[in-house]
């Protein structure tokens, strides 16, 4: 087989060994479900969730209870409109903020409800000229939504500030971070940022697909969105009663295998974050080119460029038939390449698996591309 240079780990992370075969391991010999039964077997696996809560808060720094394991970030970011409509309904909803670093389902699911007529306006946080959401354009407002870190633009916004100046506008915004792209480099701290919601995937730091982390700041004041098996205490014709968080929000079988995943995810990725001289070296000699137009700054976490006279779908095609895998696209984030004036970019992203060699066979397959 042919060597394979995947330069793809934004779009979704290869896997580490010792994450396979921890999944393996538990599907082979300790495969139960959990909060369901008192066998031992089953008990181990209630330990085994409550472990991988932990090992995501640490890594968050959040408590275990306002942990909650979704399916992805996609999940998380549309589920938090339900939460929150579910204990407020939209009365005290009419207005919330965005910024053009938006991936599509941080942004659509808040102007879906402005489509139907639930919320009133929608605000644009303004970026300046390094793609930094400016922190005196963040309005009154009753919902933001802040990109701790673009996916086309690699650069880390300054979450604390932003939540703070929200906070002072309006003391009851409800802000919700999106840091599906943030988590793979640098530390989260919840507790720092102040936000009311974060989510993020388990696959884009090593974990299996199928699962994602919410965390949500006061657990005890929402109601759940969905309703199931493992989330009630007692139920009859005259009273519902819920189990405590984060178990309320976590209706039907958890992704269990992903869990186990994420939590050795987490341990790898803590100890090899992704080696970014690499993003470096390729932004220096992809300068050299003159038909390259580089969007993205040298120290960002990600590469996104536009070659001159080629569609990016045309370069992706070429290079990946020559075994260089990156992203082409709008990579379901619009807003930020309508603002650039574009359709699409090429983008690449690394991983701890990716060397210097894998950036000098992408670069000398793109010479030849567009030679
Ligand atoms: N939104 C993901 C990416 O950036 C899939 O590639």
């Amino acid at each position: 087989m042919k060597e394979i240079v995947y330069l793809d780990a934004a779009a979704s992370f290869l896997k580490p060994e010792s994450v396979i075969e921890t999944e393996a391991d538990f599907l082979r010999n300790r495969y139960a479900n959990a909060g369901r039964g008192v066998c031992a077997r089953a008990a181990a696996v209630d330990d085994m969730v409550a472990a991988a809560r932990c090992r995501v808060a640490e890594f968050i720094n959040a408590d275990a209870h306002q942990v909650v394991f979704t399916a992805n970030a996609t999940d998380g970011l549309n589920r938090i409109v339900s939460i929150i409509s579910c204990q407020s309904g939209y009365s005290d909803m009419s207005t919330f903020a965005v910024s053009d670093l938006d991936h599509h389902s941080a942004r659509l699911p808040w102007q879906e409800l402005l489509r139907i007529g639930k919320i009133d306006k929608e605000h644009i946080c303004e970026l300046d000229s390094d793609f930094n959401i400016k922190i005196d354009s963040i309005p009154k407002t009753d919902i933001l939504v802040v990109t701790a870190m673009s996916n086309v633009i690699g650069v880390p916004q300054d979450v604390a500030s932003i939540v703070r100046v929200a906070r002072k506008k309006n003391p009851n915004v409800i802000t919700i971070v999106d840091a599906t792209q943030y988590v793979v480099h640098k530390k989260i701290d919840v507790k720092k940022w102040d936000c009311d919601f974060l989510v993020f995937s388990g696959h884009k730091i090593g974990a299996d697909t199928g699962v994602g982390v919410l965390y949500i700041r006061d657990p005890d004041k929402y109601w759940p969105d969905k309703f199931g098996g493992g989330m009630v205490m007692r139920v009859s014709d005259s009273e519902l009663v819920l189990n405590k968080a984060p178990e309320k929000f976590e209706a039907g079988t958890l992704p269990l295998t992903q869990i186990c995943g994420l939590a050795r995810a987490v341990d790898e990725l803590e100890s090899h974050r992704p080696d970014l001289s690499l993003i470096k070296y390729a932004y220096d000699e992809l300068s050299k080119i003159s038909r390259v137009k580089i969007l993205t700054e040298r120290d960002a976490a990600v590469l996104s460029f536009v070659v001159d006279g080629m569609h990016p779908l045309d370069v992706g095609a070429m290079l990946g038939a020559n075994n260089i895998c990156v992203r082409v696209g709008n990579m379901c984030a619009s807003w930020i390449h309508q603002k650039i004036g574009i359709d699409g970019s090429i983008r690449i992203s690394v991983g701890p698996w990716n060397t210097m060699h894998d950036i000098d066979k992408f670069i000398s397959e793109l010479k030849k591309i567009v030679k």
